[in-house]
């Protein structure tokens, strides 16, 4: 789909909420600048809207590799991780190893190999328009038909 404003972008985000549960997963795959953590911070701000707590910044953790966001009843963990190097750092983040209970939402999820997990990616890609951006859905699971 054509997404042609921050407010589509907005909506979006909100219809994805409104599925997610925790332990959810969600890759942003797309060049710099697209709109990856654009689309994180309408998602987690929508959530705190809909739990009824203030909004917080949600910055990008392009340096902290993770930003941690406390909801009421679960945790959202927001990584960027396009600063990993090789396969070998992922295993120190340990993004799939805890048992916790948080949504993940991975920009940069190159190095992410398994593949047999549940997850939603969102492909977004520029547009001639320069507020447009071709965005595509890919899940898996109980992602599969969602659009
Ligand atoms: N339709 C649109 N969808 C998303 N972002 C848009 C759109 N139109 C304009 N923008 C702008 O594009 C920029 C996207 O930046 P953002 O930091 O979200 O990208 P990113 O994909 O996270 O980049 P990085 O790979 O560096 O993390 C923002 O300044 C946003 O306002
Ligand atoms: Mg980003």
């Amino acid at each position: 789909m054509i997404i042609k404003s921050l407010e589509q972008l907005n909506s979006l985000s909100k219809k994805i909420g409104d599925k997610l549960e925790e332990s959810d997963c969600i890759f942003l795959i797309g060049e710099i600048g697209v709109g990856k953590t654009t689309f994180t911070r309408f998602l987690i701000n929508n959530l705190q809207k809909k739990e009824g707590t203030k909004t917080t910044d949600v910055l990008s953790p392009t340096f902290n590799l993770l930003y941690e966001y406390d909801l009421k009843n679960y945790k959202i963990m927001h990584y960027d991780l396009y600063r990993l190097k090789e396969e070998k750092e992922l295993n120190n983040l340990g993004i799939f190893k805890e048992n916790q209970k948080a949504i993940k939402i991975i920009e940069w999820p190159n190095f992410i190999k398994i593949s047999k997990f549940e997850k939603l990616e969102i492909h977004l890609d520029y547009a001639k328009n320069e507020n447009n951006r071709n965005l595509r859905l890919m899940g898996t699971g109980k992602w599969k038909n969602f659009e």
